[in-house]
């Protein structure tokens, strides 16, 4: 792939913002399930600006555990508050970072937390970010009777909440339909937040519980979510001709399915948002760092150029070590920005000045942003004999 002049971002792109950590105070620790807990930090006031954040989108958490830093993206599961984040963090069986979360964490701990970011984000009926008035009047402007169509599974309902509360919230008018699917109904997170948007907005807003290892009175609402299952959802509990936008975020199977069936139904892609938490590969768990590269003095060398904060930084990397722009990145400065390194989060987003490269995965960014130049650091590797990127644009 070569780039040589990039092109502007298309307006509608969401803004993502070069990422930073601060230092977060935690404020409560409460448990949703018995795997899962929610997170409130405190946002003090001269951060406020740097933790605006529309609804889906999510932050990037930095600890040491176990003597090694830790990174990992957890989305932010609450309509614009300011003065605070919250996050929901379900325990991966094995998982270094949710275990250690929902065992030790506590309130008054201290995190680092980076700004929040991410596209995730309604087109439709939501623009704006931390500002309940102006969400009000965007959704307004925007399409006040949108009618969302949410599939999450697991974990994947926490940016799913933020969206759907703030739509709803937002516009008299809106209609959220949530396809929510778990095991059981003890693994159902938020289950007293959904209780209360049912209540609260009867005729706008239905759940319909999947279980997959409960019995329900409803067979279509009993099991995976397969093909067929699918297909009935879509055909008779869900207005899917009239559906303005739709969310989903859960397994990349399900994930993949449901977009699978859409596109097969003449759904536009760009009515679909989807966010993955992992990449479905599980060779390859997201959230791990790069490694280390032996030094080839005798080989051939590629140079990488970056710029970050306004400083350009150069460094070599032998052709034999294949690594990323990233792993070559971070020998040269710890600051570089990344979360999952795995070609999920988008943290390490940068754009291509010029120079070939070859993008392995990409579960981030969309057609426009790969359109305009930028990729995902952690993937990319340079095919020609200098590749310079901006991690700034
Ligand atoms: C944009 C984004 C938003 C997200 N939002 C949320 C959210 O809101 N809530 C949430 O709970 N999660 C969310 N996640 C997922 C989250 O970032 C973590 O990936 C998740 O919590 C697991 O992290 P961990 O450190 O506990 O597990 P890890 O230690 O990273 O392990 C993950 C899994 O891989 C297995 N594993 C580890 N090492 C290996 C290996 N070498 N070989 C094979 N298997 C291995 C582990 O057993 C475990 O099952 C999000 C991810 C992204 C990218
Ligand atoms: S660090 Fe998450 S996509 Fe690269």
């Amino acid at each position: 792939m070569t780039v040589e002049t990039p092109r502007a971002s298309q307006p509608d792109a969401p803004a993502r913002r070069r990422a930073t950590f601060n230092t977060l105070r935690v404020a409560d620790v409460r448990r949703l399930t018995e795997d899962s807990v929610e997170v409130t930090f405190a946002v003090p006031e001269h951060l406020q600006d740097d933790f605006d954040y529309a609804p889906g989108q999510y932050v990037a958490l930095r600890a040491e555990i176990e003597g090694q830093e830790v990174r990992r993206s957890y989305s932010i599961c609450t309509e614009p508050v300011p003065g605070e984040i919250r996050v929901a963090i379900k325990r991966d069986i094995g998982g270094l970072f949710s275990t250690w979360a929902n065992e030790q964490l506590k309130p008054g701990d201290t995190l680092e937390v980076m700004n929040p970011s991410g596209a995730f984000v309604s087109k439709t009926a939501i623009t704006s970010m931390n500002s309940p008035e102006s969400l009000a009047e965007d959704a307004v402007a925007r399409r006040a009777d949108a009618r969302l169509v949410a599939f999450a599974a697991g974990s994947g309902i926490t940016p799913i909440m933020a969206i759907a509360r703030s739509v709803l919230q937002a516009s008299e008018k809106a209609s959220f339909d949530l396809v929510y699917a778990n095991r059981s109904a003890a693994d159902v997170m938020f289950a007293e937040e959904i209780g209360d948007l049912k209540d609260r907005y009867p005729s706008r807003f239905a759940v319909h519980h999947v279980l997959s290892r409960e019995q329900r009175l409803n067979p279509l609402l009993t099991g995976r979510i397969d093909a067929e299952k699918l297909r009935s959802l879509l055909d008779h509990v869900l207005r899917t001709e009239e559906t303005d936008e739709w969310f989903l975020c859960g397994p990349f199977e399900l994930v993949q399915l449901v977009r699978d069936e859409l596109a097969s139904r003449g759904v536009p892609a760009e009515k679909v948002r989807f966010e993955l938490f992992t990449t479905g590969r599980p060779d390859r768990p997201a959230g791990h760092q790069g490694r280390s590269v032996a030094a080839d003095p005798e080989g051939k060398q590629v140079e990488i150029e970056f710029t970050l904060d306004g400083l350009t930084g150069q460094v070599s990397s032998p052709v034999s070590a294949r690594e990323t722009v990233l792993n070559a990145a971070l020998r040269s400065r710890s600051d570089v920005p990344f979360a999952c390194a795995g070609g999920v989060c988008g943290t390490c987003r940068a754009k291509v000045v010029s120079g070939e490269f070859e993008m392995e995965e990409n579960y981030a960014l969309e057609a426009d942003e790969l359109q305009a130049g930028y990729v995902l650091t952690c993937q990319t590797r340079p095919t020609s004999e200098k590749l310079v990127v901006d991690y700034d644009a």
